[in-house]
């Protein structure tokens, strides 16, 4: 430690397990300065500088979207962004959590919404005001293409947005960043719902099967295994046959179940 990280206080309680020699780096939480190793990411540096977290922390995988960030870097004017538990902290990062983000969610039936640009104007009419800035794109912490799906919204091309956006975990920062106050992840949710509801071929073997349980004919099966204990379960489960990646014509050897 240099002579002049000895004026702070070092946090203690730990969550991690540091390799050796690891470096304690200054972050700031809520303005508040705190020595963390450098290999840390921001949630466990944070935890690590006594932080118990009640909110804003979920799957710590990067995949809940409960965990955005923002930050700065002393000397940096740029607003950064990212997942507190995929983000490794850097020294003299000012940081705080947006846990939440309050975006309007509009109400409708799916079943009587077309999957049409009409419907987005008419549900989402703020996505018109978008300025192309792309602002929502640099904010977004899964590499989204932000603008583009905004665009392809605009145009109610569905399967665009479907596609572009399949991988937002709705973390908000989009949102929290975009001068037009388009809410986006909400906005592409529907157009992911529509576009399944009506664009999608629908798979004749799952309707089959839908009917099935709709007539009851798993019912018995079901209730077999509710009521089986947790030996056979684990037998059954164990034991079960898998469909191969390559399953054209594949067809499991019991067929009682089928
Ligand atoms: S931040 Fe808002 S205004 Fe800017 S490109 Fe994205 S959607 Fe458009
Ligand atoms: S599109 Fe928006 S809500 Fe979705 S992951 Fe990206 S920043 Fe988060
Ligand atoms: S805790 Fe779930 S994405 Fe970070």
């Amino acid at each position: 430690m240099s002579e002049g990280q000895k004026e702070f206080k070092i946090a203690t309680g730990d969550r991690a397990i540091l390799p050796e020699g690891t470096r304690l780096v200054p972050i700031y939480i809520m303005g508040k300065r705190y020595m963390v190793p450098e290999t840390l990411t921001i949630q466990k540096a944070t935890e690590y500088a006594g932080y118990q977290f009640i909110r804003a922390c979920g799957c710590r995988g990067g995949i809940c979207g409960a965990c955005g960030t923002v930050y700065r870097i002393l000397g940096d004017y740029h607003l950064h962004f990212g997942l507190a538990c995929q983000t490794v902290v850097q020294e003299n990062m000012y940081l705080t959590q947006v846990p939440f983000f309050p975006a309007n969610r509009a109400v409708y039936n799916i079943e009587e919404t077309s999957a049409t640009a009409e419907s987005i104007m008419k549900l989402y009419p703020e996505v018109m005001k978008c300025v192309a800035c792309n602002t929502c794109t640099k904010a977004c912490p899964m590499d989204i293409e932000v603008m583009e799906y905004v665009n392809a919204a605009m145009r109610g091309d569905l399967a665009k947005v479907a596609r572009l956006s399949f991988d937002c975990i709705q973390c908000g920062l989009c949102s929290s960043r975009c001068p037009a106050q388009i809410q986006h992840f909400h906005l592409a949710q529907m157009c992911r719902r529509l576009y399944a509801r009506y664009k999608v071929p629908q798979a004749e073997h799952l309707q089959n099967r839908v009917g099935e349980i709709n007539e009851h004919k798993y019912d018995t099966l079901l209730l077999d295994l509710v009521g089986s204990d947790h030996d056979t379960l684990r037998k059954l489960y164990v034991d079960r046959e898998m469909e191969p990646q390559d399953s054209v014509g594949w067809e499991p050897q019991d067929k009682t179940k089928l």
